[in-house]
């Protein structure tokens, strides 16, 4: 199917119960990640022999689901993750959401699942960004978008699903971390792994989040934040973290993340901090790091600071990292300086207090 033909028309079927602006306001005032919703959601279904319709904007609410729907035995389900953002001369902005269009069409080719033409996909989410406008936090937060795609056919048998439904759902949201700003400490798995070559890692598939719990409890049991996942072959190569990719930063400044091929998600954060990066004269290298090569560079000194990155957490300093047999810290522990400028650089440019020389910003709604 074409990712750039089509475009569908979205019924409005306005809230009749949406939540008082004095109740949303209080919420706004302790706001964490994922656990409060605005009044509506975008939807539309496909089946095989009609294809993408029914394209609405509703009450948020529960699907009504036959327990034989095939994601709930086979998990054909993929997601992304974007967020919409209140400039401060009063604009409702997306960042890079032609990032997200292209990477949910390459995870639905991966599970086996219908391409949404692009236009589509954007026109849902900016359909709902509108109208939840309101929803958007002043200030620190931002409104965390949820598109996401799921088999909906009643269907036991083993193959693609003949049906699904496309939603779009919203979020505020503040930090993902409990701490805020301050460096989080990640937990190395070495017993578990999240993706190998030729499986779904590449893709932002429900089941890989499922298949990282595991190793998500371990690190919590252990204190940290997060976990970090070594490659499924040698368990040697640092790959990525359960929910967002990894960079590090050297002793001569430069920086080295761990190179996409076939495992990685390829995260719209990582590519546009590579790019702000070069932008700033800084090289950058894609290269395989091995926690044995981590260890020794921050007994040397060679490594100075290590920072998580993605929409939700958008960049995180790393500060201790634990293991079965020890933890380090990385400098002093703290968020670093190249970290704080690069999540200056990139939240600048997404909350349209930079300048955007490469036309990442997308207005929703003008001043
Ligand atoms: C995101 O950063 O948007 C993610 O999808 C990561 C996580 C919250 C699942």
């Amino acid at each position: 199917m074409n990712a750039d033909s089509s475009r569908l028309s979205f019924a409005v079927k306005t809230n009749a119960n949406p939540m008082p602006e004095a109740e949303r306001q209080a919420a706004f005032g302790n706001l964490g990640f994922g656990t409060l919703f605005s009044d509506h959601m975008a939807v539309i279904r496909w089946h095989a022999d009609k294809g993408w319709h029914g394209a609405e904007i509703v009450a948020r609410g529960p699907f009504a689901l036959d327990p034989a729907s095939s994601v709930l035995h086979y998990a054909q389900e993929i997601f992304e993750g974007m967020k919409a953002y209140r400039t401060e001369d009063g604009r409702t902005v997306l960042f890079r959401p032609e990032e997200n269009a292209r990477r949910f069409n390459e995870s639905a080719r991966r599970m086996a699942m219908p391409e949404l033409p692009e236009a589509d996909f954007l026109a849902a989410v900016e359909e709902l960004v509108r109208i939840d406008a309101k929803w958007i936090p002043q200030g620190e937060g931002s409104l965390y978008l949820r598109p996401f795609m799921f088999a909906s056919e009643t269907f036991l048998g083993v193959r693609p699903s003949r049906e699904y439904i496309f939603c779009v759902i919203a979020s505020p949201v503040g930090p993902y971390f409990k701490g805020g700003a301050k460096a989080v400490k990640i937990w190395v798995s070495q017993n578990y792994t999240r993706a190998a070559l030729g499986g779904t890692g590449v893709a932002k598939c429900g089941g890989n989040y499922a298949a990282s719990l595991v190793a998500q409890a371990e690190a919590s049991a252990q204190g940290c934040d997060q976990v970090v996942f070594l490659d499924a072959a040698e368990h040697r190569w640092v790959e990525e973290l359960g929910g967002m990719n990894i960079f590090f930063v050297m002793e001569d400044g430069s920086l080295l993340t761990p190179p996409l091929g076939g495992t990685i998600l390829p995260g719209v954060t990582r590519k546009s901090l590579i790019a702000l990066a070069r932008d700033q004269g800084l090289t950058v290298r894609e290269e395989r790091y091995s926690f044995d090569q981590w260890k020794a560079d921050v007994a040397s000194g060679r490594l100075r600071e290590a920072f998580a990155c993605g929409t939700a957490a958008v960049v995180a300093g790393i500060g201790t990292v634990k293991f079965a047999d020890g933890e380090f810290a990385i400098g002093d522990g703290a968020t670093g300086p190249v970290t704080t400028r690069m999540r200056e650089a990139l939240v600048g440019i997404q909350r349209g207090q930079r300048p955007d020389p490469q036309g990442w910003v997308r207005a929703v709604t003008g001043a």
